[in-house]
């Protein structure tokens, strides 16, 4: 089982959404159905809109962050446990938010620990092996800033040289990240090393997402 994890950031509005889910549900899903587990992580306000689209039993939702903070008075706020229900992950930690958002590894580690508390999956990002990883994330994303956004993916043998130095326990799932399409994808998932990968660009566009799927088959 490989995980594709399909990061929009801060894209799409409504008519764009609706235009991407049909697009994507007209795909032949099932043709990928027993390889990938796809993880949609929209906007938060698209959320429901996905739940209520795509019902296929491999195709799971996350949410691209959480709040460090439990439920209270947090104005701006979306706690954990309001998502309790309607997603099964959460991105935490992405290179995005460490840089605009400042959020250092404490932080990343509360907001960590309120995805536990609301049953939520967190995929952890790290940067390289200086960035923190809370020992009970099962899912840790590697994604290297150099490599985010700009067509320079990583090479498979530097990636790998990476997961080494990251010191997973055998149960910690290892994700890569940055500059992932259609193209690159199968040499990463062919790898027994790499149990998945996270992708922004690529996925904005149905039909590479799920060409990126397919290529868990090969
Ligand atoms: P990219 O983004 O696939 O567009 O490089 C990856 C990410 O930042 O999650």
């Amino acid at each position: 089982m490989k995980y594709i994890v399909a990061n929009w950031k801060a894209h799409f509005d409504l008519k764009e959404m609706h235009n991407w889910i049909r697009a994507f549900s007209h795909m032949p899903l099932k043709k990928c159905e027993h390889h990938v587990e796809i993880i949609l992580c929209p906007p938060s306000p698209f959320i429901s809109l996905i739940n209520e689209s795509l019902y296929e039993p491999f195709i799971k939702i996350g949410v691209q962050d959480v709040s460090r903070f439990p439920q209270g008075t947090y104005t701006g706020e979306v706690a954990a446990t309001s998502y309790d229900g309607l997603v099964d992950y959460a991105i935490v930690g992405h290179s995005e938010r460490r840089e605009h958002l400042k959020e250092t590894d404490d932080i990343i580690m509360e907001k960590c620990e309120r995805a536990f508390e609301a049953s939520i999956e967190p995929i952890l990002c790290v940067r390289d092996n200086k960035d923190l990883i809370h020992k009970k994330v099962n899912f840790v994303a590697y994604e290297p800033v150099g490599a985010i956004g700009n067509g320079d993916n990583m090479p498979l043998a530097e990636v790998i040289a990476m997961k080494k130095h990251l010191k997973l326990s055998p149960d910690q799932k290892f994700l890569y990240g940055g500059s992932v399409h259609p193209e690159n994808a199968a040499e990463y998932l062919a790898s027994d090393e790499i149990d998945g990968v996270l992708v922004g660009g690529s996925t904005l566009k149905p039909d590479e997402l799920f060409d990126i799927a397919l290529a868990a088959r090969t």
